[in-house]
This record gives C-alpha cells, sequence and structure tokens, in this order.
C-alpha cells in the first residue's frame, strides 16, 4: 500500500473574504464564499496532509482534521499567517483580501448625511507576500490570481512580484465560476511550467490542484 502523497506535510491555507469595518454596524468585503480555500483543505486533509485554515467569516463548517482560526480583517489575516507560515511546508493564500481598509473606523455609527460622503481608504498589507518574503523557514508559497482579463499576463506578473512558486489563476469573469460559485476553472503557472484544469467541481479541482503541488514539493 502507497503512502497518502503529503503525509508529513503542513499546509496553511486562507480562504474566504476579509472583512474590514467602517464603523460599528457596517464593513467592506466581498463574494468569496470560503468554498475553494476549504476544498483545498480537505484534499490535503485527504492526502495525509495536516491543514491549518485561516478562514474569513464564511457560513462553511471546517473540514474534519483542520484546525481552524476564524479571522476578521486582513491585518486579522496577517498575524496568524505569519505565526503559522514558518511551521508550514506549504502556503496557500486562496483568500479574497481587500486590497484597502478604511483610514479610520468610527467609533459610532456613520449618520446619514449629505447626498455624497467621502469615504478615505488605505493600503492592506499583502498576506502573500509577506509569507513569501519570510527569510527563514518559508513555505513553498502558492498564490490565486482572480482575473477578469489577460488572466495568464497578470497572474504570471503576480508570481513574479509576490516572489510565489506557484500561481492558480481563475477567470472571475464567467458567470457560474469563480466567486461563491460550486464549480471552478484553474490555469496554474510556476516560472518554468503551466498546466491547465478545466471547469470542473472545486472539489474535484482541488484534488488536482494537490497532485500538481505534490509532484513540484518531491
Ligand atoms: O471563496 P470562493 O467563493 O470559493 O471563491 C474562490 C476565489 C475566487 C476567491 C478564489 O479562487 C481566488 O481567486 N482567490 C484569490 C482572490 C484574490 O484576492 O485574488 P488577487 O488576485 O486579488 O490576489 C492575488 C493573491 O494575493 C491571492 O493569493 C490573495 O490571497 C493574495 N493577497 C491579495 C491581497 C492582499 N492584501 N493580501 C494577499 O495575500
Amino acid at each position: 500500500v502507497q503512502a497518502p502523497v503529503l503525509l508529513g506535510k503542513t499546509f496553511t491555507i486562507t480562504a474566504g473574504p476579509t472583512r474590514e469595518p467602517l464603523d460599528p454596524v457596517r464593513y467592506i468585503s466581498n463574494h468569496s464564499s470560503g468554498k475553494m480555500g476549504f476544498a483545498l483543505a480537505k484534499a490535503a486533509l485527504e492526502l495525509g496532509a495536516t491543514v491549518n485554515l485561516i478562514s474569513g467569516p464564511v457560513s462553511l463548517s471546517a473540514p474534519e482534521g483542520a484546525t481552524l482560526f476564524p479571522i476578521e480583517t486582513a491585518r486579522d489575516m496577517l498575524n496568524s499567517a505569519l505565526q503559522l507560515a514558518p511551521q508550514s511546508d506549504v502556503f496557500i493564500g486562496c483568500a479574497a483580501v481587500a486590497d484597502y481598509r478604511a483610514a479610520t473606523i468610527a467609533e459610532h455609527k456613520i449618520k446619514k448625511q449629505g447626498d455624497e460622503i467621502t469615504l478615505t481608504m488605505v493600503k492592506n498589507p499583502d498576506v502573500i507576500a509577506h509569507v513569501a518574503a519570510l527569510k527563514e523557514n518559508r513555505p513553498y508559497t502558492v498564490g490565486f490570481a482572480a482575473e477578469t482579463q489577460d488572466i495568464q499576463q497578470y497572474a504570471k506578473a503576480k508570481l513574479k512580484n509576490k516572489n510565489l512558486d506557484m500561481i492558480c489563476a481563475n477567470d472571475v469573469s464567467v458567470k457560474g465560476l469563480g466567486f461563491n460559485a460550486n464549480d471552478n476553472a484553474l490555469s496554474l503557472f510556476w516560472s518554468d511550467d503551466c498546466l491547465n484544469l478545466p471547469t470542473t467541481s472545486k472539489q474535484q479541482l482541488a484534488m488536482q490542484v494537490m497532485h500538481a503541488l505534490s509532484k513540484r514539493l518531491n
């Protein structure tokens, strides 16, 4: 009997959206459901890995056996990621992290005002870029790229600029795929190779990603 291909490997996977507060009752977020990231966690577990799952607010339950680290903001996610990444063999950033947050969080509910209001936003830290920049105990770092045009070009730029080992690009403009869908299609890129995974369920895709990844790890 062959040992499961990811036995002995520790994965840290981010999933879902981040939620950036504006005041005590409002926030900015996105449509990520966590389905893709949770599917990756389940697939890694099935192949024998130990899995930490850092997740924004989603309505899914963590796959049995995963250790869940619930977070809300991008900065929360960065804290958890930097704690867990150095003890991990693989880090996968599947979360849809908000690129910006409100410059100030109002202490009280923002009152209705005139016809327009202006919100000043500031850049959030890039979670996966921080992980990929670790000088010691850097895990094999896998990003996702959510694109609506020029997928290959933008994904390859992210692979390079964020110093990732691998990136999984999805076209989130296709109806029925990407954010909050049950199915997806991915193009995987490494600096020297690529692999197209056509439309199927996120769970099946997750397993295909894990097999592609395990070949690279060995
Ligand atoms: O959750 P689902 O509904 O199943 O949807 C899945 C998904 C579409 C969200 C997923 O497949 C996906 O594409 N996730 C990445 C979404 C995204 O934010 O992509 P991006 O191209 O903006 O970011 C590129 C990479 O940098 C990602 O690995 C992202 O996690 C990371 N990032 C981005 C910004 C930031 N401040 N910190 C980061 O770590």
